[in-house]
């Protein structure tokens, strides 16, 4: 061996001696390591979400498909919209117990209101959410996790509990039936949806419609209903409106999930869809009123039943005052 490569290892041992020394003069302190180092734990308690996957491996490695992925990515929010922390809280105390629901926001547990308030604090902004906190179903204890479920949903679109029509199905059990009958639209086919013209965040009472009972509709043309998305045709504006279409709206002659008759019309013949309104009752003729038809309207004459077979541009006409074209 030569007598150079003999002096450099003296060099190094030596040089390294007080390393040496220091660490068998303070040995490193009992028990584990801690999870996460006391220096990075930000103010608040937050702790970061790469820790939560020593233990909830599961949840963590899906993580990454999740629409809230996105916070767990972005360093530049506040320690308390990232990651896990931003819906489960500061993790803190969770860690230091070593897991326990009592130590973190575990939705497992959460009332109803503070899941609600847990969500909002995000989504509380947008349009399709304004009413939520009056919506028949927030009033019903029914809240975000009712429906949507952050780690396990089966759909790829809105986090989804369930898809669409059999969420709603578990607890509208009713309304499965009035899809079923023979007019309908083709919701159990699956060629449309209950959010196609329900909003299950709530709505606003809508002024189409003089009484109110809002029933959640869809708000997204405003102030029309979502029928008109895609019967386009009945639309209008025309030159000549049909109060009971522009005013009571669609639903005082259609049934809207299902009917027996056909033309998802409320009653079996035209005529008495008709003359709920048109039957003389009410203030008169004109004005007010209901116009009755004229005394030529012979109801005896089975001719005169079908009233659509005259008046064919029920819904408005550009043409004719009396919607005959
Ligand atoms: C957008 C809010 C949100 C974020 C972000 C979030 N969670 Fe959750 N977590 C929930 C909700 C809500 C539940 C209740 C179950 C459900 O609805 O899916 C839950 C449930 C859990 C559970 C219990 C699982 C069970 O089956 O009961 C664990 C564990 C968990 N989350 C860990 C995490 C971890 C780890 C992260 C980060 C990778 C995380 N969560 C991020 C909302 C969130
Ligand atoms: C040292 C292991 C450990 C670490 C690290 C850890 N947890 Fe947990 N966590 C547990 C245990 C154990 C439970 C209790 C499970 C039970 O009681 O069913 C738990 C429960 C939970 C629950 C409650 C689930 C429910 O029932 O609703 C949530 C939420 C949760 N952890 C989130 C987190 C988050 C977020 C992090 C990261 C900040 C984290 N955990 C880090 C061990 C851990
Ligand atoms: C009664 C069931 C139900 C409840 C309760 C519910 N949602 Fe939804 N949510 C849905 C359905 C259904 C969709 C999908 C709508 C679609 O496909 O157009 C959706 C879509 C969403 C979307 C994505 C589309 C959008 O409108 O931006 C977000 C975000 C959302 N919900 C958040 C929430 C939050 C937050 C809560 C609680 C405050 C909540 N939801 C409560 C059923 C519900
Ligand atoms: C820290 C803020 C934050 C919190 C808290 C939060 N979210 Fe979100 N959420 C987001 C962001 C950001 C997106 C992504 C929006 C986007 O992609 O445009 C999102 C997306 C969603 C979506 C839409 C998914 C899609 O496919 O369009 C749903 C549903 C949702 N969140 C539900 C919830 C529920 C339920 C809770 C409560 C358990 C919750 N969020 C809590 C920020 C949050
Ligand atoms: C967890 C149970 C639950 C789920 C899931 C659910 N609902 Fe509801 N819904 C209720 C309750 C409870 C009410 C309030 C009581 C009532 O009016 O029946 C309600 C009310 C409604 C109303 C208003 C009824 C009225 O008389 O004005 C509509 C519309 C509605 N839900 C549609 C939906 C749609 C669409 C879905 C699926 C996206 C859905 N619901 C999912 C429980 C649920
Ligand atoms: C074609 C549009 C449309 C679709 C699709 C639709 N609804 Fe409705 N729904 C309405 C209208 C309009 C009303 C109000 C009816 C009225 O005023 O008589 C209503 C009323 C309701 C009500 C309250 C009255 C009742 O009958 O109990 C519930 C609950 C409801 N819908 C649930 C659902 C569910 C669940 C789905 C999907 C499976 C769905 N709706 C799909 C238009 C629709
Ligand atoms: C998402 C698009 C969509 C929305 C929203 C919608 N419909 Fe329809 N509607 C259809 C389609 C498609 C048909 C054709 C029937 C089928 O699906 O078999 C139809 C059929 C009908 C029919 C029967 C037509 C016939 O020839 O027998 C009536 C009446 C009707 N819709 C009224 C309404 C009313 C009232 C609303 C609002 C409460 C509404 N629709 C909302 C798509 C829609
Ligand atoms: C005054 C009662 C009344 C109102 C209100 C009404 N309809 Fe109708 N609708 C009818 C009658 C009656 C028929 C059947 C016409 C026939 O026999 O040819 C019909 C037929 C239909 C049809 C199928 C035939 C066609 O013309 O396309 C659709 C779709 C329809 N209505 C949609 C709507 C929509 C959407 C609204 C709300 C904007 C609405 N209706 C409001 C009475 C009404
Ligand atoms: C919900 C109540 C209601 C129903 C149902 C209804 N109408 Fe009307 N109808 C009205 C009102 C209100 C007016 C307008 C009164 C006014 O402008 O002074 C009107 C106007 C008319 C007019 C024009 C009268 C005029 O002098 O300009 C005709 C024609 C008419 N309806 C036919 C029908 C036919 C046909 C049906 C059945 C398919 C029908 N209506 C169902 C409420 C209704
Ligand atoms: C054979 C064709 C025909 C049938 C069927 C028919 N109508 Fe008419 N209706 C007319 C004509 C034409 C007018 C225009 C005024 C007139 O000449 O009487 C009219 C006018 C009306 C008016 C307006 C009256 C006014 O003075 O403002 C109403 C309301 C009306 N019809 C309702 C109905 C109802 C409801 C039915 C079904 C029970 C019906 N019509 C069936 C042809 C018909």
């Amino acid at each position: 061996m030569p007598p150079g490569s003999l002096n450099l290892r003296r060099i190094a041992l030596l040089a390294l001696t007080p390393l040496i020394l220091a660490a068998q003069a303070q040995p490193p302190p009992p028990g584990p390591k801690p999870l996460v180092p006391p220096e990075s734990i930000k103010p608040g308690g937050f702790v970061g979400s790469q820790v939560c996957r020593t233990c909830h491996p599961v949840e963590t490695s899906n993580f990454f498909k999740n629409p809230h992925n996105k916070s767990l990515v972005n360093a530049s929010l506040e320690p308390s919209q990232q990651g896990c922390e931003s819906c489960h809280g500061p993790g803190q105390k969770h860690i230091e117990a070593h897991g326990g629901k009592a130590t973190i926001r575990a939705f497992s547990v959460l009332e109803p209101k503070q899941i609600l308030d847990t969500c909002l604090t995000c989504h509380g902004q947008t349009m399709s959410r304004a009413n939520i906190r009056r919506s028949n179903h927030t009033t019903a204890d029914v809240v975000c996790t009712s429906c949507h479920s952050i780690h396990k949903s089966p759909t790829p679109k809105a986090l989804l509990a369930k898809r669409q029509t059999e969420l709603c199905y578990t607890c509208h059990t009713d309304v499965r039936a009035q899809f079923s009958m023979p007019f309908k639209h083709r919701v159990n086919e699956g060629f449309m949806n209950c959010s196609d013209c329900h909003n299950p965040h709530g709505g606003s009472p809508p002024t189409w419609r003089t009484a109110s009972r809002p029933h959640m509709m869809d708000l997204g043309l405003g102030n029309e209903e979502p029928c008109l998305k895609c019967h386009v045709d009945k639309r209008g504006p025309f030159v000549f409106e049909h109060a009971a279409v522009r005013v009571d709206g669609c639903e005082s002659c259609h049934q809207p999930h299902g009917s027996a008759n056909a033309r998802l019309l409320r009653t079996p013949t035209t005529f008495a869809t008709c003359l709920q309104c048109h039957n003389g009752a009410g203030s008169g003729r004109t004005g007010k009123g209901v116009p009755l038809q004229t005394p030529g309207h012979n109801l005896a004459d089975p001719r005169f039943h079908n009233c659509t077979s005259c008046h064919i541009r029920v819904h408005g006409s550009n043409a004719d005052q009396y919607f005959l074209r």
